[in-house]
């Protein structure tokens, strides 16, 4: 079984020096990961910038842009079983990054913003029985945002997580999620350090491949 799985945050370029992220730490995705490499997975970690280490055992790919990060999901899921998308991908990008600095004495840029290439709702599946695993990170209707992004980005199953504060979600060493199934069905995984989650979603994509 080959499982492909996305971490961390991408940045996007306003000019050299600066460009537009988010809070993602890596760590749900690492934690994944490394769950994938214990259950016998070969693994390919494709992450946009951390500070982590990586994972014992996983094919690296380190990317910065979420156009980067999309080239290298497309590469890598070519002769894959399944994608596990827990990056926190931008959805919006600079689309004009200046060549150079920008300096302040020119007074106060506008940025214009142009919108990503949502990965997730694009690739396409190698083949038939391929699994499909998006994330929803929510601070508001999370089962409503959730069921929303498993119908529209045709997804075997999405893992829901609130990002709204501190102790779970981003850059925390521990999660509460959800599992929404395309069947209809819904798993509740308690608050739990995110490597014991990441087995339970690497588990829930063995059952899905054996019942296939
Ligand atoms: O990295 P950590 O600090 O450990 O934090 C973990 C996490 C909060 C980042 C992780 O648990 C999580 O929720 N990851 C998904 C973050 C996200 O971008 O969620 P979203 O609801 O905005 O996107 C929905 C899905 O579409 C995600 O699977 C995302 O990877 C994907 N997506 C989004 C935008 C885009 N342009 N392309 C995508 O493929």
């Amino acid at each position: 079984m080959k499982i492909v799985i996305t971490a961390g945050p991408t940045r996007e370029p306003i000019d050299p020096v600066r460009y537009i992220s988010n809070r993602s730490s890596g760590k749900m995705g690492y934690a994944i990961a490394s769950a994938a490499v214990a259950r016998g997975c070969r693994t390919t970690l494709i992450s946009g910038p951390t500070c982590l280490p990586a994972p014992d055992g996983v094919e690296m790919i380190r990317v910065t842009t979420a156009a980067e990060m999309g080239e290298a999901v497309d590469a890598a899921i070519a002769d894959a079983d399944a994608l596990i998308m827990a990056a926190a991908v931008a959805d919006f990008t600079p689309a004009n990054p200046a060549a150079q600095k920008l300096k302040k004495d020119r007074g106060l840029p506008s940025i214009v913003l142009q919108p990503t290439r949502d990965i997730l709702a694009s690739v396409v599946r190698p083949k038939k029985t391929f699994i499909l695993v998006g994330f929803a990170a929510e601070t508001e209707n999370i089962e409503a945002h959730a069921k929303r992004k498993l119908s529209v980005k045709h997804c075997d199953f999405v893992v829901a997580n609130d990002v709204s504060g501190f102790a779970t979600g981003f850059d925390s060493d521990e999660n509460i999620v959800t599992l929404y199934f395309q069947s209809g069905d819904v798993v509740k995984v308690p608050r739990a350090d995110k490597r014991s989650i990441g087995t339970r979603i690497i588990d829930a994509v063995f059952e899905l491949t054996n019942n296939h």
